[in-house]
């Protein structure tokens, strides 16, 4: 692919200089690529509904084809364009969540392109609590398509300087809008059929989702470690959020955890390897001499979330042959930290 000059432009995230906002949504409006902060990660937008833009994010992002977008909009009135047979606690979601971390599957209308969908006969949705990210769309009167912006199969960019390193080059513009806050992506919820389920934990929790809905799964796909089954949503089918280094997922208590990963730390460094640990607040003292770094606390999990992607991207400029990472309790925001951590591992859990 030709090198394209990417524009870069900083923009406050508490007040968007909406000259510079204009100028972004010319790019989306002329059917160009513009990566942009939002509460979660930074996202890889272009116009969702102009199939040759969104040709431009699959190539961009090395992404399969197959693995649907979602559509980030502004305003609840740019529903009725894209989806249809809305049930009535979508509203009640809506009302409650948006904007926010969380994608709703809806029925779509044949106004979608199919290259948004791989050809699936619903459409992801999210409004973004992002100042950015919702000037942006509205300057650019369009419904904006986003994955993350990285390369397919890596981490998710938490901050500006991650999409540089991925994208540079192979897309028109990135803003720098400084760190994004979640740290993980939105929480995918599929209301297309009778019951509510759960595609990818993340921003807004299960418990969250009990406030306002008496039923909720989780897809089965989520529930394994491994899984053989053939998840709903096709992104979870991919390797996702993995690193360049092996990457060991150490569970049990805090001290058969410090203990284990004690024994594989010496274990791999006699072996010759580079050894990385991702260790919490509560346990980083323990591990004398050893690459360490703390992702954040046990008793905050949210500090875990905001660090976790840029912390396995630490560890790869660093060249580590191995990540051994520490296992969290899979409780609020803690099961969509366990969800990409599983993945980053490969399944590996000891
Ligand atoms: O927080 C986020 O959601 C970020 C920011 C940029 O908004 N975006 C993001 O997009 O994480 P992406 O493309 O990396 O992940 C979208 C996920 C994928 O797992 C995809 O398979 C799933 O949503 N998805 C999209 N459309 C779907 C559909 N119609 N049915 C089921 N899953 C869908
Ligand atoms: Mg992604």
């Amino acid at each position: 692919m030709k090198e394209k000059n990417t524009k870069i432009l900083s923009i406050d995230s508490l007040h968007p200089q909406i000259d510079k906002i204009k100028e972004a949504a010319k790019i989306i409006k002329s059917g160009g690529t513009v990566a942009f902060p939002t509460e979660t990660v930074y996202g890889l937008g272009a116009n969702a509904l102009d199939e040759k833009a969104i040709e431009k994010i699959y190539s961009a992002k090395g992404r399969p084809e197959d693995n649907p977008l979602i559509v980030h909009i502004s305003s609840i009135s740019q529903l009725e364009d894209l989806v249809e047979n809305i049930p009535q606690h979508a509203y009640i979601l809506m009302e409650r969540f948006w904007p926010g971390p969380l994608t709703l599957i809806f029925n779509r209308t044949n106004k979608v392109p199919d290259k948004i969908t791989g050809g699936l006969s619903t459409v992801a949705i999210r409004m973004p609590a992002h100042n950015i990210a919702l000037e942006l769309i509205k300057h650019s009167q369009l419904p904006i398509a986003a994955p993350s912006a990285n390369t397919s199969g890596k981490p998710s960019p938490t901050n500006f300087s991650h999409v540089i390193h991925d994208l540079s080059g192979k897309i028109d513009m990135i803003i720098d809008g400084g760190s994004a806050g979640v740290g993980l992506e939105s929480t995918v919820l599929d209301i297309s059929g009778d019951i509510p389920i759960i595609l990818r934990p993340g921003g807004i929790t299960i418990e969250d989702l009990f406030s306002v809905l008496p039923r909720v799964e989780y897809d089965r796909a989520i529930e394994m470690s491994i899984t053989d089954i053939t998840p709903k949503s096709p992104g979870q089918k991919y390797k996702h959020y993995s690193p360049d280094a092996r990457m060991i997922l150490v569970s049990g208590n805090i001290e058969e955890i410090v203990r284990k990963t004690m024994e594989l730390c010496k274990e791999y460094i006699s072996q010759g390897m580079k050894v990385g640990i991702m260790a919490t607040k509560q346990t980083c003292d323990r591990y004398e001499n050893s690459n360490v770094l703390v992702v954040g606390d046990r008793e905050l999990p949210e500090t875990i979330a905001t660090n976790l992607f840029s912390a396995l991207r630490r560890f790869d400029e660093e060249k580590v042959d191995i990540i051994i990472a520490e296992a969290i309790e899979e409780k609020g925001i803690g099961k969509a930290i366990m969800n990409r951590m599983k993945k980053a591992a490969g399944g590996k859990i000891v």
